[in-house]
C-alpha cells in the first residue's frame, strides 16, 4: 500500500509524549511490511542535521506557499529514522520551525502546522505520490482532509486516496479564530463546522473528525469514553455522528527499545525467569540517586507529562501520607503545569532521604526508573492509551492505574484466588480510591510470592507493534476496497 503518515512529532527526532513513540514504530512496522510509507514531519532546529545524512529530494526545493496574505517557502530533506531503514521526510522551513520548542501556543501555531500540511500535500504532488491512505495524527494535520476535498480536490493523483484521522489525545483540538480560515484558502468556508463558524473559532480536530473517511484512537476503551459528554471534551457529538466508522486499536510497544534484556540504559539487565538483574540495578539505582536505603524498600516510580490529565492531583495529599506512615520511597521524573512539579519537590524537600524527584525530561532517568521502581504510579484522570503502564508491565514494575481508556484495556486487577492479574486497578477518580490502592500495593508488596507472580503476570504480556500494526493494516486495506 502507498501509505502518507503525518505526525508533528516523531522519535527518536523530536518528542513530548507518547505521540512520537506511536509515529516512530508504526511506520516502521509498515515499512518493514514492504509498504511504501511516507512519513512526514517539521524539521525542527532541534534536530541535529549533522547526524542524520539528510539529502534533498529533488522537485521539492524552495517550494512557495501561500497561507492567506501569509508567505512561506519550504524544501524537502530525506533521511532516515536513527536506527532503522525507515525513510522519514522532513519539511524544512525555518520562519516556521526553527524555534526552541515543538510546541509554542504562539500567535502563528496555526501557520506553523499549516505550512506541515500544505508542505506535506504539495510534496507528494512534486514527486508524483498517490497515497492510498493518508494518515493524519491529533490536531496539528487534523484540516488535510478537508484540504484534500477542497483545495487539491483537482488533482486526480489524490482520486484514490482515503483519509484517516487518528486521535492520540482529545484534549488538544487546535482551536483558532475564524479569521484563519483564510489563510488555509480556497473554499473551505462552506465546509466548516457551522458551529464552530458561528461562534468565532474553527476547531481544527473536529474537522479532521468530520472529513476524515476513517476516525480512530488509541485504544477501544478510549473510542467509546470520547463518545460520552465527559470523555469527549465537546467532541463527543461529531464522534456519535460517525457511529462505527470509530474504532480503537491499542497502541504497541517498541519492544526494541523499552525491554529489560536488551535495555542500553542498563548495567544490569534482566528477564522475566532471571529476575536478580532488577535487584541489583535498583541497589545501583539508589546508591546513584543517593538514597542510602535497604533495597528491600518498596520504591514508586513516575514518569510523566505534569499536567491535569495524569491525575496526579490524586497524590497531592495521599502521598505524604502513604510516606509519612509507610516504609516506602518514590523516584519520578516529569516536567509540566508548575503547581506539579511543586508538590514533587515539596516532597523531596519533607522526606529528602526516600524522594527523589528530577524536573525535566531524560529518557536515561525515564529507563532506569521503569527497571528499578517496584510499583509504578499511573492514577490518570484520562489516558487515551498510555504507554508507560505498559513499559512497566514489560519490566516487572508493578503499575497503579485508575480504570480508564487504555489504561483499562492493557492492566487487569490483581486476583489472589487465581493468582491472575498484573497491576493494582481502582475505578473512582477520588481521593479514598487512590489511598485505597497505594495501601493495596504497599501490603501485597509483602507477599513477595503474589508479588513476584504478578510481576511475571506483567512480564508476559505482548504488545509489541506486530500485533497492533496489523490492525492498522486491516483497517487500512478495508478502506481501500
Ligand atoms: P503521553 O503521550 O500522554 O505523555 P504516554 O504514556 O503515551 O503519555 O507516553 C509518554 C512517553 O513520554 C513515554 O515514552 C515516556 O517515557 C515519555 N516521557 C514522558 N515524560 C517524560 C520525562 N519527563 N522524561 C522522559 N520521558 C518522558
Ligand atoms: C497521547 C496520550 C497517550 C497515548 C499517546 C500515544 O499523548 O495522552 O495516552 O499513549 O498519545 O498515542
Amino acid at each position: 500500500m502507498r501509505i502518507c503518515f503525518i505526525a508533528s512529532e516523531i522519535a527518536p527526532l523530536a518528542k513530548t509524549g507518547g505521540l512520537a513513540d506511536v509515529a516512530g514504530a508504526l511506520p516502521r512496522y509498515l515499512h518493514g511490511r514492504g509498504h511504501d510509507v511516507r512519513l512526514f514531519m517539521p524539521l525542527y532546529s532541534s534536530i541535529g542535521l549533522g547526524a542524520l545524512n539528510a539529502d534533498h529530494v529533488p522537485n521539492v526545493q524552495d517550494v512557495e506557499l501561500r497561507l492567506g496574505p501569509h508567505r512561506y517557502s519550504f524544501s524537502l530533506l530525506q533521511a532516515h529514522l536513527p536506527g532503522s531503514t525507515t525513510p522519514v521526510l522532513l519539511v524544512h522551513c525555518p520562519a516556521a520551525f526553527d524555534r526552541p520548542t515543538i510546541y509554542t501556543n504562539g500567535p502563528d501555531e496555526h501557520l506553523r502546522f499549516l505550512v506541515l500540511q500544505r508542505a506535506v500535500l504539495e510534496s507528494c504532488q512534486r514527486m508524483g505520490f498517490a497515497p492510498q491512505i493518508v494518515h493524519c495524527n491529533d490536531w496539528h494535520t487534523g484540516l488535510v482532509p478537508l484540504m484534500l476535498k477542497t483545495l487539491y480536490a483537482w488533482d486526480r493523483l489524490f482520486e484514490q486516496s482515503r483519509t484517516i484521522m487518528s486521535i492520540h489525545n482529545i484534549g488538544y483540538q487546535g482551536v483558532f479564530g475564524a479569521g484563519t480560515a483564510y489563510d488555509v484558502g480556497g473554499e473551505i468556508r462552506g465546509l466548516l463546522s457551522p458551529s464552530d463558524f458561528g461562534a468565532g473559532q474553527i476547531n481544527w480536530l473536529r474537522e479532521g473528525l468530520r472529513h476524515a473517511h476513517r476516525v480512530s484512537t488509541v485504544s477501544p476503551t478510549y473510542a467509546r469514553e470520547i463518545q460520552t459528554p465527559i470523555g469527549g471534551h465537546g467532541l463527543d457529538g461529531t464522534l456519535r455522528e460517525r457511529g462505527d466508522e470509530v474504532v480503537g486499536i491499542l497502541n504497541g510497544v517498541d519492544y526494541a527499545d523499552w525491554n529489560p534484556a536488551l535495555d542500553r540504559y542498563l548495567k544490569h539487565r534482566y528477564t522475566r525467569d532471571d529476575l536478580s538483574g532488577k535487584a541489583a540495578g535498583k541497589r545501583a539505582f539508589l546508591d546513584w540517586m543517593n538514597l542510602s536505603l535497604p533495597e528491600k524498600t518498596p520504591m514508586f516510580g513516575i514518569v510523566s507529562r505534569l499536567t491535569p490529565q495524569k491525575g496526579f492531583d490524586l497524590l497531592f495529599d495521599t502521598l505524604p501520607e502513604v510516606l509519612a506512615g509507610r516504609d516506602c520511597c518514590l523516584v519520578g521524573v516529569g516536567n509540566g503545569e508548575a503547581r506539579y512539579e511543586r508538590f514533587f519537590e515539596g516532597l523531596q524537600q519533607r522526606f529528602p532521604d526516600r524522594v527523589v524527584f528530577h524536573r525535566g525530561y531524560s529518557e536515561e532517568i525515564a529507563h532506569l526508573i521503569e527497571a528499578a521502581a517496584d510499583i509504578f504510579l499511573m492514577p490518570s484522570m484520562y489516558e487515551p492509551c498510555g504507554l508507560n503502564q505498559m513499559y512497566s508491565l514489560k519490566y516487572g514494575t508493578v503499575p497503579i492505574v485508575r480504570k480508564t481508556g487504555g489504561l483499562a484495556d492493557s492492566v487487569q486487577m490483581w486476583d489472589g484466588d487465581s493468582r491472575q492479574g498484573t497491576g493494582i486497578v481502582f475505578n473512582d477518580f477520588d481521593v479514598p480510591a487512590m489511598r485505597w490502592a497505594l495501601q493495596t500495593a504497599l501490603d501485597l508488596f509483602k507477599d513477595r510470592d503474589a508479588w513476584t507472580q504478578m510481576m511475571r503476570n506483567g512480564m508476559a504480556q505482548d504488545f509489541s507493534w506486530d500485533a497492533q500494526g496489523r490492525e492498522y493494516e486491516n483497517l487500512y486495506e478495508s478502506l481501500i476496497r
